[in-house]
């Protein structure tokens, strides 16, 4: 049990993670400025926690580019932050492209300011969310971590840099326990319904905009490119359910606290591939409705397939993913009906 600060808590892969780490009996204090989430994921984590977890959970909204914030976040609670879990991110690889100053902002300018905190604080301890989106076109697949990190996006880059940077401060000090989890392609939710993504407009990745599809919010899926070199012609991704994510970012920081400093590099994926259209079939079933599709041109800055080669997590972490395909497909579907605008709920006050 840790007392932890976690960074970017109410977003989609944070208040799962925030779910497990509090019933693994971790205490949590949250910096937050809710610009791509709302404080209704927080109540329902606590919700799912059960009544002694509003004492254990504390938030500051704020900024991680603001160092009077993450001061605030540091300083709040009674015993100091031991670890730090780093979600807080801009994250939509299109609009990395129209808005490339503020991803190099809030991605690397917030990490910097996060990691000069810490260091003021007296806390070496963090786990960063990077993405397979740094290997761009990759040479092999299952892409292992050997791989050649070269991002084809601005967003990717900023990855890369973060990667970079936590490298070269752990070597500039001894002590830093650092772990740098690639994810694959986290989707899914919490089996409730409580939890899950909550996008604002219009869906950019396959997995909510497939759920609108099959809830009647859109009318079709879109399928990117038909002709790419797979066995069907779509694309092919290594889909991760959330809660295996969130478990793993569990398993890293156990890994972490127990051994010695290092810089942890792990792919977090299932290393196996579906195709769009596998996907889209999957869903169906899921959801008992025809899901109506059609197939357009490749989408700017897409690969064939991206699938991980999962083992090191295995071997380092004692971490494997247990949900398949059909639990992300039903979890999807279970959170979409029972939340068909997302969190729409607003409430004033948290705790
Ligand atoms: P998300 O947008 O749902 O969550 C990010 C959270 O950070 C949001 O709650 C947002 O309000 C908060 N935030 C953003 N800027 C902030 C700032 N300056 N100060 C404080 N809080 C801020 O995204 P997610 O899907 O949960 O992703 C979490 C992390 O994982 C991100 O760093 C993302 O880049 C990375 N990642 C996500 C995916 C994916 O497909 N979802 C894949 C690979 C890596
Ligand atoms: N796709 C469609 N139609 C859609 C949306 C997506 O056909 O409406 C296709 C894409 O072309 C791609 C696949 O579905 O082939 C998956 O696309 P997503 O947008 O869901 O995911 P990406 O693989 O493009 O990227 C995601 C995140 C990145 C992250 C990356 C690796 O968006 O932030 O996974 O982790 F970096």
């Amino acid at each position: 049990m840790a007392q932890l600060l976690i960074t970017g808590g109410a977003g989609f892969i944070g208040s799962h993670t925030c779910l497990v780490l509090l019933e693994a009996g971790h205490n949590l204090v949250l910096i937050e400025n809710f610009s791509n989430s709302s404080p209704e994921a927080l109540r329902r984590v606590l919700e799912l926690a059960g009544p002694k977890a509003k004492s254990r959970i504390q938030i500051v909204e704020g900024d991680i580019r603001n160092s009077d914030d993450l001061d605030c976040a540091f300083s709040i609670a009674s015993s100091p932050i031991e670890a730090v879990v780093h979600f807080a991110g801009l994250k939509a690889v299109a609009e990395s492209f129209e808005d490339p100053l503020d991803y190099w902002d809030v991605n690397l300018g917030g990490s910097r300011s996060l990691l000069n905190a810490m260091r003021i604080h007296g806390c070496r301890t963090i786990v960063f969310s990077s993405s397979a989106t740094i290997y761009g076109y990759p040479n092999e697949v299952p892409i292992s971590e050997n791989a050649l990190v070269s991002p084809i996006n601005p967003y990717g880059q900023t990855k890369a840099a973060v990667e970079q940077l936590l490298a070269d401060v752990a070597a500039s000090e001894p002590g830093w326990k650092i772990a740098r989890l690639r994810y694959f392609n986290p989707v899914g939710a919490h089996p409730s319904g409580l939890l899950g993504e909550a996008p604002h407009g219009t869906p950019a990745n396959l997995f909510p905009y497939v759920s609108q599809v099959a809830v009647g919010r859109r009318d079709k899926v879109e399928i990117f490119g038909g002709d790419w070199p797979t066995s069907d012609g779509s694309a092919v991704r290594d889909y991760i359910h959330v809660m295996d994510l969130a478990e793993g970012h569990s398993a890293a920081l156990n890994v972490l606290q127990q051994e010695a400093p290092q810089v942890l590099t792990l792919n977090l994926g299932s290393g196996r591939g579906y195709s769009v259209l596998e996907v889209v079939k999957a869903f169906e079933k899921a959801s008992q409705k025809k899901l109506p599709y059609i197939i357009t041109s490749r989408r700017k800055g897409d690969v064939a397939c991206s699938v991980a080669d999962p083992d090191l997590a295995l071997k380092r972490l004692g971490w494997s993913t247990r949900r398949g395909l059909e639990d992300m497909c039903k979890d999807s579907w279970t959170w979409q009906m029972a939340n068909p605008d997302g969190y729409s709920v607003e409430i004033q006050s948290l705790i």
